[in-house]
């Protein structure tokens, strides 16, 4: 049986590629290292782990919603895609846990809320997001100073699309890659996971933010590498890659996928510099108005 939904239009949230059996089969193992991992990258955002107010845009079925949630202060799931948004509704109610977590039906971009976030995560759904610009900047604007957003996106250049499971359909452009996506029978199209972005195109891309952002290299060890496979040869390559990345930084234009740890600025920090820099300035001003005085004198 084909689990996969289908899309009705192309600006509907029906994401073809989702298969229900694989959302229920996810290994708890993977997702519990995953969420150890992110709260590993949050030592400095300055409170308690327990205290966090985490966002998690594109939550799906709540796979690391639910996970993260029995760490932090609160967490909000946005999702869009009605058919996981109810999947997380019901899991929420069927939980003894979970007074912490609340579910949003809708695009982050239409999300109107107060408050702001620690932590933001953004887990392989940058490449769902046909205006990323657009995307992005709300997601920062929902973001506190210092706060971070942790967020995993796959190689628009990796050989192997994995939404799909077909070869080299990131590299072509759309109408061939829809073409291919339905002669294969994978799905309607391919624009519901066409905007995933290249090494050099996701630094041009966060260059434009007023951020910090790093590309962070995960320990070989890691139980979220690969889903968790034993396969000699894989973890071989893993433990290639992983050397290679660490040494020389060219080779994340063959990384399979990104983790990315983006940090919004203080701007309170940055004022404080610039209103040093001002005093600093007037300082001198003064200085030479009283050398320039002094010498008249
Ligand atoms: C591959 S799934 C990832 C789900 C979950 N983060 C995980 O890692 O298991 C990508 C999710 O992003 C959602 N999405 C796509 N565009 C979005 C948008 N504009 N705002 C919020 N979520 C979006 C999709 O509906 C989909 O559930």
């Amino acid at each position: 049986m084909d689990n996969r939904v289908k899309r009705d239009n192309k600006n509907s949230f029906g994401q073809s590629y989702f298969n229900w059996e694989l959302v229920e089969k996810k290994n708890s193992f993977i997702t519990i290292s995953t969420v150890n991992h992110i709260l590993g990258q949050c030592r400095n955002i300055g409170k308690p782990i327990s205290e966090l107010e985490v966002l998690d845009v594109g939550c799906g079925a709540g796979q690391f919603t639910f996970e993260i949630a029995k760490k932090v202060g609160s967490v909000v799931g946005v999702e869009p895609f009605k058919e996981a948004y109810l999947k997380a509704i019901s899991k929420k109610r069927k939980l003894k846990f979970g007074k912490n977590i609340t579910f949003q039906n809708i695009p982050i971009e239409k999300y109107d809320t107060e408050q702001k976030f620690d932590l933001v995560l953004c887990l392989t759904t940058l490449e769902h997001m046909p205006d990323a610009n657009t995307s992005f900047n709300k997601i920062y604007e929902l973001l506190k100073e210092g706060g971070k957003i942790y967020l995993t996106v796959p190689n628009k250049l990796w050989p192997y699309e994995y939404h799909y499971r077909l070869p080299f359909l990131s590299w072509l452009p759309i109408k061939y890659a829809n073409l291919y996506v339905r002669l294969t029978r994978r799905g309607a199209s391919f624009e519901d996971s066409a905007y995933a972005m290249s090494y050099l195109g996701i630094k041009k891309f966060f260059d434009n933010f007023p951020c910090r952002y790093e590309f962070i290299v995960p320990d070989p060890r890691e139980k979220f590498l690969g889903l968790g496979s034993t396969d000699f040869f894989y973890n071989q390559m893993k433990n290639m890659g992983i050397w290679f990345l660490k040494k020389f930084s060219f080779f994340w234009f063959f990384s399979k996928a990104f983790i990315i740890v983006i940090t919004k600025k203080r701007l309170s920090a940055d004022i404080k510099h610039s209103k040093f820099i001002i005093n600093c300035a007037k300082s001198t001003e003064a200085k030479i108005k009283y050398l320039h005085i002094k010498r008249e004198a």
